[in-house]
């Protein structure tokens, strides 16, 4: 049941990355919001992108409704984006980029994509990065990567990573949208 909904937000008021959370139990008051969660979420980073000197990118589509949980869904952008900051550390601060996408991926899903200007994943680490306490890091936890993939796996949602063609490597997740029915009845606000 449809207790509470969300946005991405972007720059524009008029384009967002629109979530839905179904976390009510049946006979509760049907209702949901939308709050700005990507911009949020860069709010979040802000203080380490700027201290890291790594340049955002951002291209978010327009509102699409998936299934999901706010805070979850932000701790996975979180986790993602500070991976990111992280992987870019040994380059030159010119070349420090974190690119944050949304967009739909077909009628049903909707896709968030994280990608980096890191060094990438190197493919002998591939099969680990889900792991739990996989970590490369002096002082990681190894945690952020598999916890991210299960609070999208429980949203009914994909996680998988790919490095890029240049340089760096791209998170990407989903999640299922929402269609017309589910909102029925639904008291939307903004
Ligand atoms: N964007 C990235 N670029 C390169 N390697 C990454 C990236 N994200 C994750 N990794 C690798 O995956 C490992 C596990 O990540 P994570 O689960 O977030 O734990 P932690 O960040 O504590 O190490 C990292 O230690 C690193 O080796
Ligand atoms: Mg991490």
């Amino acid at each position: 049941m449809l207790t509470r909904c969300l946005t991405f937000g972007l720059p524009s008021e008029r384009t967002g990355f629109e979530i839905c959370c179904a976390a009510g139990r049946p006979g509760t008051r049907k209702s949901f919001w939308r709050t700005r969660l990507i911009r949020r979420t860069i709010e979040l980073l802000r203080s380490e992108l700027q201290g890291n000197q790594v340049q955002l990118h951002v291209a978010l589509q327009p509102d699409s409704l998936a299934l999901a949980d706010k805070a979850q869904v932000q701790q996975v952008v979180f986790n993602l984006g500070m991976n990111a900051v992280e992987a870019t550390q040994n380059q030159s601060a010119g070349q420090r980029r974190l690119e944050l996408t949304t967009m739909h991926s077909h009628a049903a899903e909707a896709l968030a994509a994280v990608g980096d200007s890191g060094p990438g994943i190197p493919e002998d680490q591939h099969g680990r990065m889900f792991e739990a306490f996989w970590t490369t890091k002096q002082n990681g936890l190894g945690v952020g990567l598999m916890i991210s993939r299960s609070i999208i796996a429980s949203h009914r949602g994909r996680s998988w990573f790919a490095n890029n063609v240049d340089k760096g490597v791209t998170f990407r997740f989903t999640l299922p949208i929402m269609v017309d029915s589910d909102l029925t009845g639904a008291e939307a606000g903004r």
